[in-house]
């Protein structure tokens, strides 16, 4: 049976998009079935993977209404091993559509059983907030991933999301793991993003992924040319990163990879050679992903790096690179999901490297 993840945390603009697009691309091209499961109204993941969300016919709004059943909703991509079940707009209605459904939370892991069998890993795209379509998620993922921005102050929030994670372990889903807590938009060059780096370690140590995703434009640009980065610059940080990840995920789920087929169907593929790298993690045991060492509230002590300090710190230094290229001509057929990316009513639209972090958002 495939694995589920949610990428999750209700903080917009950390790289969940980014990630779960470049996380499934990655897992698919190591010859994993994988599919990108879409459960963002603002549905970036979904044009993020060259798809026009307004005009598909069926997307996982009508898989959660009941209207279809999930293999209805199920695309396909440009790459062979990676689905998707595309997002629309409307599913902004389905949080309230949904109030009366018996187990409205029980949803889409039910219809997950099928996708389940059919996929090695089934990435979730959540949306920024902990409403129903996140705890939807989070009740259906057997694990879940935390993208956090290093550069900005990146543990406030989090004790929300962990508590979140933790009722839904209570109530939900008593097998709901942490794959891990994953640092994106990571500038090396910029010495406080890496002490926020290393203060994130300090509090969640084993629980962060070895895998760093660094700030790199092609990661930004791919999605206005409606690829993963691995298809629009493959050669590229961003590509190498999210391949890295997709490497330490696989790592991390070989006993389960492997067990899991053994019972429910054929062999798994195995990950080409170039994955494995020194050979040995495929013999380490998977790591447990349980929630013991992770605190519920939050980071005990207060932030010891601000925004502000690495806001001032880049404003200081105009060499580095900052947020995605200005004037970035996407080809003309682009221009309207690009365009929509900017759109400054989209909460979920990239914030530039000067929007302030709002604890509320
Ligand atoms: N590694 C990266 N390098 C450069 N830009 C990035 C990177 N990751 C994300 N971005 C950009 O940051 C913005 C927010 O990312 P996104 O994945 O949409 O976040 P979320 O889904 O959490 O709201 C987007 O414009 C995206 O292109
Ligand atoms: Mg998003």
């Amino acid at each position: 049976m495939g694995k589920v993840i949610a990428v999750a945390n209700q903080k917009g603009g950390v790289g969940k998009t980014t990630t779960a697009v470049n996380l499934a691309a990655s897992l698919a091209a190591t010859d994993h079935p994988t599919l990108l499961l879409d459960i963002d109204p603002q549905a970036n993941g979904t044009s993020g993977l060259g798809i026009e969300p307004r005009t598909v016919a069926t997307s996982v709004y009508e898989v959660l209404t009941g209207d279809v059943p999930f293999e209805d909703a199920v695309l396909q991509t440009e790459m062979p091993f990676l689905d998707a079940v595309p997002s629309h707009i409307n599913l902004v209605g389905a949080e309230i559509e949904m109030i009366n459904v018996l187990e409205r939370e029980q949803v889409l892991k039910r219809a997950l059983v099928r996708a389940r069998r059919t996929y090695d890993f089934v990435v979730v795209d959540c949306p920024p907030s902990l409403g129903l379509l996140t705890l939807n998620a989070l009740t259906a993922a057997d694990s879940v991933v935390i993208p956090v921005q290093a550069e900005y102050f990146a543990l406030e929030g989090l004790g929300q999301l962990l508590n979140t994670i933790k009722i839904v372990r209570q109530h939900l889903n008593p097998d709901l793991e942490i794959e891990g807590v994953l640092l994106t938009m990571f500038d090396p060059r910029l010495r406080l993003a890496s002490q926020v780096a290393a203060e994130v370690r300090r509090y969640f140590g084993d629980k962060v992924f070895e895998a760093v995703i660094q700030r790199n434009v092609r990661v930004a640009e791919a999605p206005s040319f409606g690829k993963p980065v691995l298809l629009y610059d493959a050669l590229s940080a961003g590509s190498k990163n999210y391949m890295a990840l997709a490497r330490e995920v696989i790592r991390n789920n070989l006993r389960y990879l492997h067990e899991e087929h053994a019972e429910e169907a054929p062999p798994a593929p195995v990950a080409p050679p170039t994955l494995s790298g020194d050979g040995q993690h495929h013999r380490t045991p998977p790591q447990p992903h349980g929630l013991a060492a992770v605190p519920a509230e939050g980071p005990a002590s207060p932030p010891r790096v601000r925004y502000e300090d690495v806001a001032r710190e880049r404003a200081d230094r105009p060499e580095l690179p900052g947020a995605p290229t200005p004037g970035l001509e996407p080809p003309a057929d682009r221009i309207r999901l690009a365009s929509r990316v900017n759109d400054p009513t989209d909460d979920d639209a990239p914030d530039d490297a000067a929007a302030p972090y709002s604890p509320s958002s």
